[in-house]
């Protein structure tokens, strides 16, 4: 049985392809969402007056405190500007992926040491990380949502070490037209990351599942 989440307030730090979507898509799905990106909330008007009542645009401290859950899609490398407190206590998606040409280097994920959600998590050790959107491209993300039990309905891999918080992730995912497929511990969400068999593959749950199994 999927978990229904119902009006949430959510705070989207990001306001770029994916977290532009996830706002309009949560939005539509009831939910009350602030926005953030890093110039400040007076250049997000034009994206708040397309999405209409239901959205709000803060800055990134004010959106993290705002949300009772946050989502985090920014450019990877750019994590560290992430504001701790304001996240404490909240389970936190990370939407993010780490490419070193956009991002920089970084020899531990260079070397396969940790991953890179696992390095946000330990930049917010009081937040329950779940690593879910990461894997589907925007415009996918927008236009392929289908209702459940629809054959053409695509899986989301999610990861995380707070099944509570993926059980609620796993609602969200649901609401937003995909089917939430439990990739297993932050660790292993190495399985669901650029390059990974599943990454942008867009598959049915039944496949997602073997191919993060392989
Ligand atoms: N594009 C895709 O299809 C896709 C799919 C899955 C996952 N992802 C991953 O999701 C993340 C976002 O991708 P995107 O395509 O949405 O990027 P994008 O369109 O370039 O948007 C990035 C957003 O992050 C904001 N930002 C950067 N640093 C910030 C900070 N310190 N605080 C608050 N906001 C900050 C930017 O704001 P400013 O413009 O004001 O700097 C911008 O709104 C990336 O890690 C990407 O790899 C992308």
């Amino acid at each position: 049985m999927t978990p229904v989440v119902h009006g949430m307030r959510i705070g989207i730090i990001g306001a770029g392809h994916i977290g532009g979507t996830l706002a309009r898509g949560l939005v539509a799905a009831g939910h009350e969402v602030a926005i953030a990106n890093s110039r400040g909330p007076e250049t997000l008007r034009e994206l708040v007056t397309e999405i209409g009542p239901g959205v709000r645009a803060l800055d990134a401290a004010q959106a993290a405190e705002f949300g009772e859950l946050a989502i985090v899609a920014i450019p990877f490398g750019r994590y560290a500007e992430l504001p701790p407190d304001g996240l404490a206590g909240k389970v936190v998606i990370d939407a993010n992926n780490y490419y070193p040409e956009r991002d920089g280097h970084d020899a531990r994920l260079d070397d396969d040491r940790t991953t890179s959600s696992e390095l946000l998590a330990a930049h917010l050790p009081q937040s329950q990380v779940v690593k879910a959107f990461n894997t589907i491209r925007w415009d996918h993300l927008r236009d392929r949502g289908r209702p459940a039990g629809d054959p053409d309905r695509i899986g989301i891999p999610i990861a995380g070490d707070d099944q509570e918080a993926k059980r609620v992730v796993t609602g969200l995912v649901d609401q937003l037209g995909f089917d939430a497929v439990d990739a297993g511990s932050l660790a292993d969400g190495r399985r669901q990351q650029p390059g990974a068999p599943v990454y942008g593959a867009d598959l049915r749950t039944g496949e997602l599942r073997d191919r993060l199994a392989a």
